[in-house]
């Protein structure tokens, strides 16, 4: 479901210094395959740390859909009953995953091999998103789609009936992509074979494996070769869900732009899949540590401690890395703003294709702001401000995009004007208590209706 309500105008103004602890909700990634692994295992599988935002709500949704029984017990503790691989109903509705990406495009992967037939829409922003590149290979296994043109939302998922394994190397380094295919080879006999030239986040391989099923990785240059047994009988989990590192990053990212900060970030997810942004923090010359590193659920975690970091200088951030950060290139363009010198971000066209074209909406903002940014199609680059500051006073369209408004906000923080954004409402679909948390640590918000 979209967030629906009248639009909510925010703004942020110059704050702080922001101090104590910044208790970040669970990962939104491992949430949706929490769901939907549980869902497809015979039995009851229960989670702690579950991301109560809408976009892994609409995926419970869906999941009840399929036929499975998702409840609630208290915050952020869940249950699923799974039907098992293969045991998904058919939906007597059209399912509609609201903003998220991930969610329409893994549950899409989850269906597409059982023989039902499952309707999808989403909000304005999901019905712009390219489908095609998960309609595509799904048609590998024998699915059928059809769609609007450029293969947008609403869209028919016909699934097939003798489902036949893929082996699909992914055009671009996209997790949506590699996770819809292993959820559908699950259903099929065989081995379901996915390559990708550049590794994206693995947390549907790893948790495919702590699920019972066999899945091996082999590394190849850059890159993975992940291959699928299909039709295991996957066994119900207990899944404690990591706190969210993308989350994560914008009370870090405050932290190191408002004067006189200090903020701790505790029990982050540090898989090396997702924690490129908080590497090139620190070659950026921030002052970000981790502490108390630990194992938890087979994921690496730690603490981070975020400082004020006058000194930070623009770099050019290695595009081997985009991968590891995609979802934190607003929020680096932002900390970029207040660095001294350029920070150039390559080989990230996938940002054009986001919940709104990322590329475009923190150049438009940044410049409104007073900053100087360049773009080409793969590519943006960010003038810092240095000493002289970043004037602010921006007037920012959040283009249903989560991440914008959170990235704006903060700008706000510590910019010389406030900054407002015109619709703070999709921020509940990935961190819904992002307002509180900020407010808590010493930011200043002021609504702008
Ligand atoms: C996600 C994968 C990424 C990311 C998204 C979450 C996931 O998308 O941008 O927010 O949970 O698999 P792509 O895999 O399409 O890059």
């Amino acid at each position: 479901m979209s967030h629906g309500g009248p639009a909510r105008p925010l703004a942020a103004r110059k704050s702080g210094p922001l101090t104590g602890v910044a208790d970040v909700p669970g990962d939104k990634s491992v949430s949706h395959r929490a769901l939907i692994l549980g869902a497809l295992a015979v039995g009851e599988t229960k989670i702690t740390g579950l991301l109560e935002g809408q976009d892994v709500i609409d995926t419970g949704r869906a999941m009840t859909a399929f036929g499975a029984e998702v409840v609630r017990h208290g915050e952020g503790a869940w249950s699923v009953h799974g039907v098992g691989t293969g045991g998904f109903a058919e939906p007597a509705d059209v399912i509609d995953c609201g903003n998220s990406g991930t969610g329409v495009r893994l549950v899409m992967g989850a269906m597409a091999t059982t023989p039902i037939t499952a309707t999808f829409t989403g909000d304005a922003s999901l019905r712009a998103r390219p489908m095609a590149r998960i309609t595509e290979p799904l048609s590998m296994f024998g699915a059928r789609a059809v769609g609007r043109s450029g293969g947008r939302l609403p869209m028919t998922i016909v699934g097939a009936a003798d489902p036949i394994p893929a082996d699909y190397a992914t055009p671009v380094p996209s997790a949506q992509i590699k996770s819809a295919i292993l959820l559908a080879g699950l259903n099929a006999p065989g081995q379901t074979v996915v390559t990708e030239a550049e590794t994206s986040r693995d947390h549907t391989e790893r948790m495919l494996a702590g699920f019972g099923a066999s899945v091996e990785v082999e590394e190849i240059g850059a890159g993975r070769r992940v291959i699928l047994t299909g039709q295991p009988e996957l066994r119900p989990q207990t899944i404690a869900v990591p706190r969210d590192p993308s989350s994560a990053a914008f009370p870090v990212c405050a932290a190191l732009i408002v004067p006189g900060s200090n903020v701790s970030v505790p029990g982050i997810g540090l898989n090396p899949t997702r924690a490129g942004l908080f590497e090139t923090l620190r070659d950026m010359g921030a002052d970000l540590t981790y502490e108390n590193a630990r194992e938890e659920g087979g994921e690496p975690v730690a603490d981070l401690r975020a400082r004020f970091s006058p000194d930070m200088k623009g770099i050019d951030v290695p595009p081997a890395r985009a991968a590891s950060m995609i979802d934190e290139y607003p929020i680096l363009s932002v900390v970029a703003a207040f660095a001294e010198g350029r920070t150039e971000m390559r080989g990230v066209k996938e940002l054009r294709v986001k919940e709104c074209d990322r590329i475009d909406a923190m150049a438009t903002g940044l410049r409104d702001a007073g900053v100087t940014v360049e773009e080409g199609e793969d590519w943006f680059a960010v003038d810092g401000r240095g000493p002289e500051g970043v004037p602010g006073g921006a007037k920012v369209t959040a283009r249903l995009d989560h991440r914008i408004a959170m990235s704006f906000l903060i700008l706000g923080m510590a910019a010389k004007e406030a900054v407002t954004v015109d619709d703070a409402g999709p921020i509940s679909t990935s961190f819904p208590i992002f307002e509180a948390l900020m407010s808590r640590l010493g930011a200043s918000f002021e609504d702008a209706a």
